[in-house]
């Protein structure tokens, strides 16, 4: 798939593996249209990269609000003429919490839902509500390819580790509906691509403590480090440009697999 002269919706576009994502992506003569919680951090994005970026203030947990940001996306797409080549959802959130905790109180519902809401019911809604405006693209490969989904999950959809329940439920969904995706929309010529990272530089993972980070590295085979975000940015590009790359989980994890706690 063409990166240049298409347009990318990105979510969670204004921090981490999102921003790196659509920096590189602009880079290679992209439009990019931001989906994200954070306004501060996506209208400064926005503005510094220029007319081929815009930013929607949006609530992946919610559809009206996806649904909004689509349509001005829509909109847009209708000036530019850059039709929509795909969707890299990577809004997310991690909430940790034992199944039940040392008081005997099992984890609330409130905390599974906020999470499985946004990582799963979030990635989900932006996928259908955006393709539709992709399966009436014009292929422009003799393939007939229409337009890419990538999606990210994580280490956690494997090895999940104590306290991750929520989130490797959601993680695990992501991973489980790559095939079925692309089973669904190989007719229009759009694939579905998942990226597993392991731990990687981004606001999420700077709130940890320095002894759960090093932990987590020393988990890391090599290199015995973080990722970096614009690592995880060259795999998207390469989801979006190589064609064989469909229906399958990628792993970027410096073979990593996670203990079970740290
Ligand atoms: N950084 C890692 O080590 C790591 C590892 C594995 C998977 N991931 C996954 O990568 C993705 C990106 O995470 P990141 O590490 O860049 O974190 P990050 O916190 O830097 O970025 C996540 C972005 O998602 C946005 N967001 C959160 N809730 C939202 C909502 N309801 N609607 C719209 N936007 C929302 C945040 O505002 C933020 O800008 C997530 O899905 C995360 O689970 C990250």
């Amino acid at each position: 798939m063409k990166i240049a002269d298409r347009t990318f919706i990105i979510s969670g576009g204004a921090s981490g593996l999102g921003l790196a994502t659509a920096k590189d992506l602009h880079s290679q003569g992209a439009y990019v249209s931001l989906l994200d919680l954070n306004a501060s951090s996506g209208i400064k994005t926005a503005q510094a990269l220029g007319s081929r970026a815009r930013f929607y203030e949006t609530d992946v947990s919610s559809t009206e609000s996806i649904q909004k940001a689509v349509e001005s996306t829509v909109a847009w797409v209708k000036e530019t003429g850059k039709a929509i080549g795909g969707v890299i959802a990577g809004a997310g959130v991690g909430l940790p919490g034992l199944i039940v905790d040392k008081k005997n109180e099992p984890l609330s519902m409130e905390s599974i839902d906020f999470v499985l809401n946004i990582n799963l019911r979030g990635t989900l809604d932006l996928i259908r509500q955006a393709i539709p405006h992709m399966t009436i693209n014009t292929p422009d490969t003799p393939d007939g390819e229409r337009g890419v989904i990538v999606m990210v999950a994580s280490s956690a959809a494997f090895d999940g580790q104590m306290g991750q329940v929520a989130y490797a439920a959601s993680k695990g969904a992501v991973a489980s509906v790559t095939l079925p995706l692309a089973r669904d929309l190989s007719r229009y010529g759009i694939r579905a691509v998942t990226i597993a990272p392991s731990l990687f530089e981004s606001n999420m993972t700077k709130m940890m403590s320095v002894k759960v980070r090093q932990s987590l590295e020393k988990a890391m085979e090599f290199p015995k480090r973080a990722g970096q975000p614009e690592e995880f940015a060259r795999l998207v590009r390469d989801s979006i440009e190589n064609m064989m790359l469909n229906g399958t989980v990628l792993r970027l994890d410096g073979a990593m697999r996670m203990p079970a706690r740290l």
